[in-house]
């Protein structure tokens, strides 16, 4: 089963001083999805941004599908605010919510993609009761909280693992990976299974962005 292999260009590493123009560029040099990562000291050693920052997107004609990926705790709030804000598709890791189950039904009730992210050393049972209430699972192939971090190869038997529990569960769940993804790693993260691949640095750091976003689904086809 194949729903296409998205590139989803993460804001991280963008420049913030311009981010508006930014957005526009990478969407039109044909990327499917908008990665915002959303960091609030606590959860994760670094701050970015709020839900304003979407709003102020959506109000400045920003209509790409945006991915926002809340590295904060607690999250219930906060993934309502971006909801409201104009965010299309909102993951939360399950160490920042005590009720796992809850937080994912309340981002479906505002009529929005629930997605669960996992870091490196989170175990897959947290899985194990909610799958029907996913619509993708990110696997953080670094540790969250930095952009330009190297890929963790004991993260590539994680991506294969999950891949796997999709299968089986036949449910349509997206598998993104996040981090340390680039034109050396791409196609390994692809034959374990990802079907989306987050991508920083290596976008945003090589301009132009469609050529970077090329080499990226050129490096996929090997
Ligand atoms: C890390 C973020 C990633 C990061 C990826 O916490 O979730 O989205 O920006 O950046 P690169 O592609 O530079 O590793
Ligand atoms: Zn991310």
């Amino acid at each position: 089963m194949t729903m296409g292999r998205w590139i989803a260009p993460s804001l991280l590493a963008a420049d913030w001083s311009r981010l508006g123009e930014e957005v526009a560029a990478v969407a039109a040099a044909g990327c499917e999805l908008i990665h915002i990562d959303v960091m609030d000291h606590h959860y994760v050693p670094n701050l970015t941004l709020g839900p304003q920052v979407v709003r102020a997107l959506r109000r400045c004609g920003i209509t790409a599908t945006m991915d926002c990926h809340l590295m904060a705790s607690p999250v219930d709030d906060l993934a309502i605010a971006f909801a409201k804000a104009g965010a299309d598709w909102v993951s939360v890791h399950p160490e920042a919510t005590l009720h796992v189950d809850r937080t994912l039904a309340v981002i479906r009730e505002h009529g929005k993609k629930a997605g669960l992210a996992l870091n490196p050393a989170t175990p897959l049972c947290v899985l194990d009761h909610v799958l029907d209430r996913l619509d993708h699972i990110l696997v953080m192939t670094v540790n969250p909280g930095f952009g330009g971090q190297s890929l963790i190869e004991a993260t590539l038997r994680k991506v294969a693992a999950v891949r796997r529990r999709i299968q089986e569960s036949g449910l349509p769940i997206r598998l993104q990976v996040d981090g340390g993804i680039n034109e050396q790693t791409i196609a390994r993260v692809a034959q374990m299974g990802a079907d989306i691949f987050v991508v920083g640095s290596a976008v945003f750091q090589h301009p132009p962005y469609d050529e970077a976003i090329g080499r990226l689904r050129a490096a996929l086809e090997h």
